[in-house]
């Protein structure tokens, strides 16, 4: 079988290994892709926009590809699933009117009032008045999100009324005019990554991503400094709560509105101190860095799930098998990130890595002619994810952190404390 992922990250860097582990996979196409897609057995890439459609139809035809895994939310929020589906390709990822789970918060919330999931109290506003107003009889601490997809700019958790009143007039501005104002949920966050064909769901292992750019979560959001899974705060009773909860009502509701998922329905959970899960955000794709520690773990055939799911056939699919360790994942980022920082330094160190015990995920990497030689140079804020599975968090920590002492470029940075909740 021939598989083609459109994106360009650490996550499509780790779904394309992972298919490429099973023996039904015999080639797998990346579009646009980056370095370590570029480099890797039976894997190459075809510089295609994440939004050329069309082109990424006549690649589908051209190299006879059996399967399409779509990443990023941009592509699903814009409709590539129906564009691919209309032409016939079998493709995994929900179509427009699923992926706005992810591209409208307030929608989500419509559908989590109506399925009677828990999440943190809200309102929507289009109005910066009315907005104050709610605040002011909230009170702070409080969560202000733009409505729109926002690359993770869109979310301010303000600890003061004037923070929260200084983040309503920079969310309106900006975005769509619509934001949703929310209770501020305490606890612990997690994610899990579930798979549906729109009429059965299961989750995946859960991870924990570290979203703060600091040690110890201090200073500012990023796409993600690194992950773990399992979470040994989800337990196989918390597991279930969460599938009759949350991901299972949050599917009946999508049906009951004609909606057909087929893809990852991903819950950004907290766990409250009372040990409760709520919903603080949903997303329609795989998460990233989560992706990364999650697929190490799987041993059912990737290919096996996700076709599952767009056949509907995902009720009769045996139970998924996992590895019984734990993995961790390090995000190498370029200095400065998430504020600007420079691209195109030459990266050394990564075989080195990679025949150590640990596999290096590619994000913002490319490949480049650099001092007359072919070369993986960064291409990005995140640009590594350094990933390592053990038999406990210890091993993994280990042999995770001794490979990112053999990588180096200019600038990198990275966080020392992955995972070390659990040493
Ligand atoms: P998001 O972009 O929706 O993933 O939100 C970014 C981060 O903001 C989350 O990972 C949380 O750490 C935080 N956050 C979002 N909503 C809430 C909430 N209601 N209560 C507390 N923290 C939140
Ligand atoms: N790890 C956060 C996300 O994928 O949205």
């Amino acid at each position: 079988m021939k598989a083609l992922v459109v994106g360009n990250g650490g996550r499509e860097h780790a779904l394309a290994w992972a298919l490429l582990q099973s023996p039904n996979i015999e080639q797998v196409i990346c579009t646009p892709g980056n370095g370590g897609t570029a480099t890797m057995n039976n894997c190459h890439n075809l510089s295609l926009g994440l939004d050329d459609f069309a082109g990424i139809v006549k690649a589908v035809k051209e190299n006879q590809i059996d399967l399409v895994i779509v990443g990023p939310e941009i592509p699903l929020s814009l409709g590539i699933v129906d564009y691919l589906r209309e032409h016939n390709i079998a493709v995994f990822g929900p179509t427009k009117a699923g992926a706005k789970i992810e591209s409208s918060k307030s929608w989500a919330k419509e559908i989590m009032t109506q399925a009677g999931v828990p999440t943190a109290q809200s309102q929507t506003f289009t109005d910066a008045l009315a907005a104050q107003e709610y605040i002011d009889q909230v009170g702070a601490p409080i969560v202000v999100k733009a409505d729109g997809l926002a690359a993770g700019k869109g979310v301010i958790v303000a600890t003061t009324r004037s923070e929260a009143i200084a983040a309503v007039a920079e969310l309106l501005g900006e975005n769509s005019g619509k934001l949703v104002i929310e209770e501020f949920l305490t606890g612990s966050e997690v994610s899990v990554l579930a798979v549906t064909d729109g009429k059965t769901i299961r989750p995946l292992l859960p991870a924990q991503d570290h979203k703060r750019i600091g040690e110890g979560d201090t200073g500012k959001n990023t796409g993600g400094m690194g992950a773990y899974s399992p979470v040994p705060l989800v337990t196989q009773e918390l597991m279930t709560r969460i599938e009759q909860e949350i991901l299972q009502p949050t599917l009946a509701v999508l049906n009951q509105k004609g909606i057909d998922y087929r893809g990852v329905l991903y819950a950004g959970l907290m766990i409250t101190p009372a040990g409760d899960p709520k919903v603080i955000e949903f997303n329609c794709r795989f998460g990233d860095p989560e992706t990364q520690v999650v697929l190490p773990l799987l041993d059912t055939p990737l290919d096996e799930i996700l076709l599952a799911c767009v056949e509907q056939r995902l009720e009769q699919l045996p139970a998924l098998e996992w590895k019984s360790g734990s993995a961790v994942c390090v995000v190498a980022a370029s200095g400065g990130y998430p504020d600007a920082y420079e691209k195109e330094k030459a990266i050394a160190g990564i075989d080195q890595a990679n025949q150590s015990g640990a596999i290096v995920f590619h994000a913002g990497t490319k490949k480049m002619q650099l001092e007359q030689q072919e070369q993986i140079v960064t291409a990005g804020g995140r640009v590594l994810g350094i990933t390592a599975v053990g038999d406990d968090f210890n091993q993994a920590i280990a042999i995770a952190y001794d490979a990112v002492k053999l990588v180096q470029f200019v600038g990198m940075y990275y966080r020392r404390d992955i995972g070390h909740k659990y040493r």
